[in-house]
């Protein structure tokens, strides 16, 4: 198995950890940054009762998953590539804890998805969510062809996506849907919060690696001029990657 920290040059020198919320100073609009675990149930226990306590709430969701478990693996060992030849198949345990965060709070919903998977995942989100998502083609930096699965009641006002490129696409859906702030539960780098940035919104991310978070309140701290800082620490430390 090949051992790459594909990140490994990059600008990851905050102490970020585990448990750590960590957020842009100023206001408006909010970027936060939870480092933490969805399958753990760190959203549900931990970030939404800390945010119904300081009366924030996101109005859309968007997020890149994992697309399977080879995939899901190579995040949660903390590696930034895996190129094991394990079999790629669907994750049910993580797709049932992320879907819930998906729909748990009646927002409009996009999720980038590998071809592979977007089936099994369109059939989870039917029989946990009840909703019938809407699928199109766009494709993943601007070479793979993948899905985006969406569900909205402001479908009318969707531009055509099919093809489009997701270095584009969280801009293009969170405009769509007149968003304030988005909720990505696996923010890796950052794409949905630059998006969110480019068309004035606020962001609440979470990411599982402390390296990835780093990476990303740096690099949101360059596009703002706004400093990361740390303003509390919820819930458990327990899994480290
Ligand atoms: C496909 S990447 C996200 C890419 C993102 N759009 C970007 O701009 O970099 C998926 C992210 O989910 C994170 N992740 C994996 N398992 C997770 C978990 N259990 N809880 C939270 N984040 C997780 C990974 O570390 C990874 O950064």
């Amino acid at each position: 198995m090949s051992k790459t920290f594909k990140y490994e040059h990059s600008n990851e020198d905050l102490p970020v950890e585990r448990g750590d919320l960590w957020a842009l100073d100023g206001t408006w609009p909010i970027i936060w940054l939870y480092c933490a675990d969805i399958i753990s149930g760190d959203y549900e226990s931990n970030l939404r009762p800390y945010m119904e306590r300081r009366g924030v709430s996101h109005d859309c969701f968007y997020s890149d998953p994992p697309w399977d478990t080879r995939v899901l693996r190579s995040f949660e060992n903390g590696l930034g590539t895996d190129e094991s030849k394990s079999t790629t198949n669907f994750f049910p345990d993580f797709m049932d804890a992320f879907i819930s965060i998906a729909y748990m709070d009646s927002t409009p919903v996009a999720i980038e998805m590998g071809r592979r998977n977007t089936e099994e995942t369109c059939k989870l989100i039917r029989s946990k969510a009840g909703v019938l998502p809407s699928v199109i083609d766009i494709v993943y930096d601007k070479k793979h062809p993948c899905s985006l699965i969406y569900s909205t009641d402001k479908c009318e006002d969707m531009p055509d996506l099919r093809g489009v490129d997701d270095t584009m696409t969280p801009e293009l859906f969170m405009s769509s849907v007149g968003t304030t702030i988005v909720l990505d539960p696996c923010m890796g780098l950052g794409t949905t919060a630059v998006c969110a940035s480019t068309i004035g919104a606020g962001s609440i991310g979470m990411e599982l690696s402390p390296r990835k978070s780093s990476y990303f309140l740096n690099a949101m701290s360059n596009l703002t001029g706004r400093k990361p800082i740390l303003i509390d620490r919820i819930g458990s430390r327990a899994r480290s990657c």
